[in-house]
């Protein structure tokens, strides 16, 4: 009997020692093997965990596809094969985006063919680029998008003070401007040959991925067609795993290996180790649990506990800054994101809704640049039967720039008289605008 593909789950890093976890689990249960899995590894001819993983699952279909996140022309090569077998319907959309993908160099500081420091690039630039172009491809109603995290990520974690990576206090604080942003991308912050030099490079890396989900959440909700879209973060907590593979004698073999394996088959629910099987469990429950059945918008867990994630993460100005400087640096481009609100700086912009005469409603997005409001960005049409009645739009008030900023284009509108800077936008001036649908 043929099996109905329930939707495409992709999981990043899947020959490691969560990702491997989360593909058994998709092989091996019955509810899970109808979903269509792509599995991402560096090296397809040698996935040795993953073959091994899937061994079992002979209904469950999958394909291996080959992906090195340190190089964004392999992760657009990579997207647009994915977007182009959706888009054809060869495979369903995307219900679940698993970035698993993780590297820590434990010291020995390694840099991409573009200058870039390798645990920036593969935990977090790569995974940033990966999503915003696979939103295409997101199961519109149902997607989630789902960030693997860790306690690394603050610098004020107390479970972090015995490896003293953050004792100095210049490491406490990560997101400053955006050199402080450039000095970490290319390796010259914390660039230490030391475990604690490279634990605050993947700390950082995870930093930045924990406040991309913050900020994607934010912007995903304001746009017309991905709202429902979600995306979760999940620390899996310390396993016993390749992560360590780079680390000293002492910590990969002593601690890891002997140690903490022992722990875990003594007690396998001891709370200081996590068995990747009970983290693979709790990343699915993320992707797929009903969480009290609310759209589980923007949620971090520890394990399957909420959590709240660093103080610097929330800073919605701070996400902003790194969210511009990704964007310059991943060189995302129009047109290759459907997300409309990736150029808007929303942390100083509003958002209004202006009616159309054919009964559609423009959002504009205004931001101050300059003491002038400007538009930016896209603008989609939304009909007005889909507008909830406490939405209605409050424009007549408003007072514009004579300068409106589409797409990057600059089209210049004439002020009225006595006004300098600004006059008030009128239903008419919305037929004026040129439109991306
Ligand atoms: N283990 C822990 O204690 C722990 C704790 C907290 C969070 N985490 C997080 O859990 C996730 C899974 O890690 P794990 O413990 O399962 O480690 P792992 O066994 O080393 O798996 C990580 C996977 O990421 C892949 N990867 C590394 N660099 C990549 C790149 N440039 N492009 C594409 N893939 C790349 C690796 O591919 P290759 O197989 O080709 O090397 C590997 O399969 C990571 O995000 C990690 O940060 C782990």
């Amino acid at each position: 009997m043929a099996v109905t593909v329930k939707g495409t789950i992709l999981v990043t890093g899947a020959n490691g020692g969560l990702g491997s976890a989360i593909a058994h689990q998709f092989a091996s249960k019955s509810e899970l093997s109808a979903y269509h899995g792509l599995y991402a590894v560096r090296d397809t001819s040698h996935a040795p965990v993953l073959t091994s993983a899937l061994a079992h699952g002979a209904t469950h279909p999958y394909d291996v596809v080959a992906l090195d996140l340190t190089r964004l022309d392999n992760v657009r090569v990579v997207a647009e094969g994915i977007n182009a077998r959706v888009s054809a319907g060869e495979i369903p959309p995307i219900r679940a985006l698993i970035l698993n993908a993780g590297f820590l160099d434990f010291g020995k500081q390694t840099w991409t063919a573009h200058g870039l420091e390798n645990t920036f690039a593969a935990n977090y630039l790569g995974h940033w680029l990966l999503t915003l172009l696979l939103l295409k491809s997101m199961d519109k109603q149902a997607g989630r998008i789902v960030v693997i995290g860790s306690q690394a990520h603050n610098p004020k974690d107390p479970r972090n003070a015995m490896g003293r990576a953050f004792v100095d206090p210049k490491y406490q604080t990560i997101v400053t401007d955006a050199a402080r942003f450039e000095a970490i991308s290319k390796g010259s912050w914390s660039p230490d040959a030391s475990f604690q030099g490279g634990f605050r490079r993947y700390g950082v890396s995870k930093l930045f991925l924990i406040m991309m989900q913050h900020e994607l959440q934010a912007r995903l909700n304001a746009d017309p067609t991905l709202s429902n879209i979600c995306i979760l973060g999940v620390d899996p907590g310390t396993m016993v795993s390749g992560l360590q593979r780079l680390a000293p004698w002492v910590i990969r073999v002593l601690i890891h290996k002997i140690i903490y394996t022992a722990l875990l088959w003594l007690n396998p629910n001891n709370g200081l180790v996590r068995p990747t099987s009970g983290a693979a469990a709790d990343v699915l429950e993320a992707a797929f649990g009903t969480q009290g059945g609310e759209l589980p918008k923007d949620k971090y867990f520890d394990g399957r506990s909420p959590f709240e994630t660093s103080e610097e993460s929330r800073d919605t100005e701070k996400r902003e800054l790194v969210w511009k400087e990704t964007v310059k640096l991943a060189g995302l481009k129009d047109g290759e994101t459907v997300l409309t609100t990736w150029q808007i700086c929303h942390g100083k912009s509003r958002m209004v809704r202006v009616p159309r005469h054919d009964h559609k409603y423009v959002r504009l997005f205004l931001q101050r640049i300059g003491g002038n409001e400007v538009w930016v960005s896209q603008i989609p049409v939304i009909p007005a039967h889909q507008l909830a009645a406490a939405d209605k739009p409050d424009w007549t008030g408003l007072a514009i720039s004579p300068v409106m900023v589409l797409n990057d284009r600059v089209a210049e509108s004439e002020p009225e008289p006595g006004q300098q800077g600004g006059r008030r936008l009128m239903p008419q001036d919305s037929d004026k605008l040129e439109m991306k649908t």
